[in-house]
């Protein structure tokens, strides 16, 4: 095969996870082509929530002002209600999405971004322009088919589904972003752990004006407990917003076993009806399509110059919203070290810390969904509902939830925690925000690991031992306010310092030359360049005033050094170089 065209990476695959490789490495200035091989973007509205570490990526990239502009923000998200349907009798609600006042200061205190909710099939747009007007070369239509790799790259056949014609593409590296059933995966031979086709779901996208049932209890998902739902008799389904309140997306189950249904526009109309729980309200089908919930992770996630990212290697349920945030995040963690290693400002070696990096937080997030889908039965054990029962008994179990008795009390007990328990199926603030890595792109400072104060599944956890994510804090530069966030990234390394900190400039400066590495730095401080107006960078840097951090274009703390050193430029070249692999 002769390669007809030629780029630095070939990233396979324009979803989150491909689309974020895209523009990162546009926006660093590497080379690449990205590939989808269908006609465009998603066309259903698929993942849809965007946590705030997916909503920093994107504001690294400059893009949250669009992504903003485009999402429906969190005070609209919150308002969960578990019923009968959406018209009928309310069983409960939840406050999600950090809406609850408590977990909304804990919200607002770890970023500088909120959680929104911005479907697929409109973050995908943002991603690819993005990417294409900064120099990605994007090629819809375009299949891979197969690829090769040897000591200095990758030969791939790909195929143009508008004319047939193959030819191949040579790469330094390629990217596999090709989601949930990854050719790239396959092919590279990573091996995989889990099960596939474990639920099915039918989702009809339809456009019905339900402002008058929900703008008084706005969110983003209303969860109906119904009959009929999946293969099991009674069962949950979903009505989830798109657009408020106008567009929505019907979920209901269907038997995998029993294959693929096949759906018609009258049965799209009958499932929204019946979630609705008024057939006489107006309803426009867009489209009906099927989905299967796996729960598989890779163990591992590159091969050679293969390196595997988003649902390529991690696939799970939606529960908690993590699938595309965490593919966003993927690409995030590998980009700058791709960068990096092309420019030859770093050894091939630092690529191997985006498998030590990554892999832990993949098996996490698969095991997080996986536990939040087993919080759903327990809804139904609440109810004393027997598998496979019918309406009648559900009708039965709901009135048996009201009646002033003792059983009907203990009852309500149980069914009340158990609605209560659901909220971990949306609020693990600490999944998202406390991953941390060990790995040889981090310096461990020598300090033992501190034991989060609290659960650190639901709770962030603000650290700046090296290997956690730097946390957030508002500084103030010229009365304006800028994120701890704003001064790193970008594709660059940061030093962080302070007052006294004038010793690690110099050395930065020096190391930063003698390795061919741009590092900038920063000083926050009474009278720095950006003011810790608030006291709160001196509250969790966890550095002395003549300390330093550095930080990872990815945001995550690479070294620390909590006071000054005797030879800073030494200790600073010696952390740098061994992230590096230049030592
Ligand atoms: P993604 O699957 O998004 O993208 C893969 C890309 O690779 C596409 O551009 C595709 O065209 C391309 N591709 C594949 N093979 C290729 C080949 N051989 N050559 C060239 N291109 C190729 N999650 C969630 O949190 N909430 C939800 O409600 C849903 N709903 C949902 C519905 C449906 C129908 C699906 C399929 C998935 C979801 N998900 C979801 C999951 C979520 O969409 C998923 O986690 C992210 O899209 C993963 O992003 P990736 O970029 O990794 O893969």
């Amino acid at each position: 095969l002769t390669p007809v065209v030629e780029t630095d990476v070939l990233i396979v695959g324009a979803g989150p996870a491909g689309a974020t490789a895209a523009a990162l490495l546009s926006t660093y200035g590497i080379a690449n082509v990205v590939l989808n091989k269908y006609a465009g973007v998603s066309n259903t509205p698929r993942a849809h929530i965007t946590n705030q570490r997916g909503v920093e990526v994107l504001r690294d990239l400059g893009l949250e002002g669009e992504v903003t502009r485009n999402a429906t923000p969190q005070h609209l998200m919150g308002e969960h209600v578990y019923a009968t349907s959406l018209a009928g009798q309310e069983l409960g609600r939840l406050r999600t999405w950090y809406t609850h006042p408590h977990f909304k200061a804990e919200h607002d205190l770890a970023s500088p971004t909120s959680v929104c909710d911005l479907p697929q099939h409109v973050l995908e747009p943002i991603l690819v322009n993005a990417a294409a007007s900064r120099g990605s070369s994007v090629r819809f239509n375009t299949e891979l088919l197969t690829f090769t790799q040897d000591d200095d790259g990758v030969t791939a056949l790909v195929k143009d589904r508008l004319t047939g014609q193959e030819y191949g593409i040579r790469s330094k590296y390629l990217i596999g972003a090709d989601g949930g059933n990854s050719t790239v995966a396959a092919q590279a031979g990573l091996p995989l752990v889990g099960k596939m086709g474990l639920g099915g779901s039918i989702n009809v996208v339809f456009e019905a004006d339900l402002t008058r049932f929900v703008e008084h209890r706005p969110g983003d998902m209303y969860w109906f407990v119904q009959p009929g739902v999946g293969h099991d008799g009674n069962g949950i389904g979903v009505l989830r917003m798109v657009r408020p309140w106008t567009k929505w997306v019907g979920v209901w189950g269907y038997d995998v076993n029993a294959g693929r249904p096949s759906l018609t526009e009258e049965d799209g109309v009958r499932i929204a009806h019946q979630l609705i729980g008024d057939d006489q309200v107006p309803v426009k089908v867009e489209s009906i399509s099927t989905w299967a919930v796996n729960d598989v992770y890779a163990t591992d996630n590159m091969a050679g110059r293969v390196i595997c990212v988003g649902d390529a290697v991690h696939r799970h349920s939606p529960m908690n919203g993590l699938g595309s945030n965490t593919s966003i995040q993927d690409s995030y963690n590998l980009c700058w070290k791709l960068a990096m290693v092309l420019r030859g400002e770093a050894a091939p070696a630092l690529l191997d810390s985006y498998r030590d990096e990554r892999l832990p937080v993949a098996k996490q997030i698969v095991q997080r969904a996986k536990r939040s889908d087993g919080l759903m039965p327990p809804i139904f054990m609440a109810l004393r509902l027997p598998p496979a029962s019918g309406a009648p008994e559900l009708r039965d179990a709901l009135d048996a939830l009201l009646r002033p008795t003792a059983e009907g009390a203990e009852r309500r007990q149980d069914f009340d925690a158990a609605l209560r328990a659901t909220i971990m199926c949306f609020n693990t603030h600490g999944v998202e925000t406390n991953q941390h890595y060990t790995s040889g792109a981090i310096v461990p400072d020598g300090t033992p690991e501190q034991p989060a104060p609290r659960d650190e599944e639901i709770y962030h956890f603000a650290s700046t031992r090296p290997g956690r994510h730097l946390p957030h804090v508002w500084l103030t530069k010229d009365q304006q306010r800028v994120s701890t966030f704003d001064l790193c990234g970008r594709g660059r390394f940061t030093l962080l310092t302070g007052v006294d900190g004038a010793a690690w400039r110099e050395a930065a400066e020096r190391v930063a030359e003698r390795l061919g590495v741009p590092v900038r730095v920063r000083s926050i401080g009474r009278g720095c360049e950006f003011e810790d107006s608030y006291g709160d960078y001196r509250a969790l840097s966890e550095v002395a005033e003549d300390g330093a951090l550095l930080v990872r274009p990815d945001h995550m703390v690479a070294w620390r050094s909590a006071t000054a050193a005797d030879d800073p430029e030494a200790a600073l070249s010696a952390a740098l170089g061994q992230i590096l692999g230049l030592t």
